[in-house]
């Protein structure tokens, strides 16, 4: 018999997440002390299987985030459960390769510090450190990477985009740019973005033929929407004649204030909780939780 279910985490989305699965939800309580540390109550007693929800809203702070996933899950072990993590968004996951000497490998990292927390399963969507290798190759416990693009492209379709054509933001972002362009049956193209490393400053380059088309720049992440504002520059210069953009996660407000008046139309899902998250994710997690037990 498969162990009893019961999803843990706060009211918007971990409740969602339980009623998908037809099954208990027990909320947890935000606590932070005067100066600064978290202090996650699990409000209930749960016991067998638990799938702990936990997603970010904006404006983020993936530290204390990151901290207060650990500790509920290190609760959750000391009560016997079975911890599965839900992480929408995968923190710190951009940093996926040393690209400095003495800095960290910081998406490894973080990903030993869940599986060393009492985490037996790891649930994600689109992740940035699963763009070119096998899944989630830090981890050594089960992780899922649950496609995100997919969804993007269904309500891309929506539009009904005359001359669509599909453009990635950075080349980093191909295996997004093909499965977008999949579900809307067009071209596609990427422009060269490099970022100083130091600086984090941000130039593209690139020649795409988008004379007339219905561009859609898409992505995997949007912070700051630097990569975005110059991707939508390049499309307006090159004769575009719309621009959407769409991205997984959004990390940032400043992004929505910087990007909404230069494109046409602007979509993210809701792996971070932002005002303009109209896509939820929730949905394709429940069905890949669903598949597991
Ligand atoms: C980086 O490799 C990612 O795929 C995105 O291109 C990046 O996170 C976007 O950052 P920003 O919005 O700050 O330019």
């Amino acid at each position: 018999m498969a162990p009893e279910l019961t999803v843990v985490g706060y009211e918007g989305f971990a409740d969602e997440l339980a009623k998908l699965l037809g099954c208990r939800f027990i909320p947890m309580e935000r606590r932070t002390f005067p100066d600064g540390e978290v202090c996650p109550r699990i409000s209930g007693s749960p016991a067998g299987r638990v799938v702990l929800a936990n997603r970010m809203k904006l404006p983020i702070d993936p530290n204390s985030y990151f901290v207060e996933t650990v500790l509920a899950a290190n609760s959750l072990k000391t009560m016997g459960c079975d911890v599965w993590l839900v992480m929408p968004y995968f923190i710190y996951s951009r940093q996926d390769k040393t690209f400095r000497e003495g800095e960290p490998l910081s998406a490894k990292g973080i990903m030993e510090l869940l599986m060393r927390s009492g985490v037996s399963r790891f649930f994600t969507v689109s992740s940035h450190a699963d763009r070119d290798k096998p899944m989630l190759g830090f981890s050594s416990i089960p992780a899922h990477n649950i496609d995100g693009y997919l969804l993007l492209g269904e309500r891309i379709s929506q539009l009904k985009l005359s001359k669509p054509m599909v453009i990635g933001a950075d080349m980093g972002a191909d295996f997004a740019v093909s499965k977008v362009a999949a579900s809307l049956d067009c071209h596609s193209d990427c422009l060269l973005k490099k970022r100083d490393a130091e600086t984090g400053s941000v130039s593209t380059t690139g020649d795409i033929d988008v004379k007339g088309k219905d561009v859609v720049i898409v992505d995997d992440i949007i912070s700051s929407g630097g990569t975005m504002a110059n991707a939508i520059k390049m499309a307006r210069e090159a004769g575009a004649s719309s621009v959407t953009v769409a991205a997984v996660h959004l990390t940032k407000q400043e992004a929505i204030d910087r990007l909404r008046s230069l494109a046409d139309n602007f979509f993210v899902t809701n792996t971070i909780e932002t005002p303009i998250s109209e896509i939820s994710v929730a949905e394709r997690i429940a069905d890949n939780v669903k598949r597991m037990l």
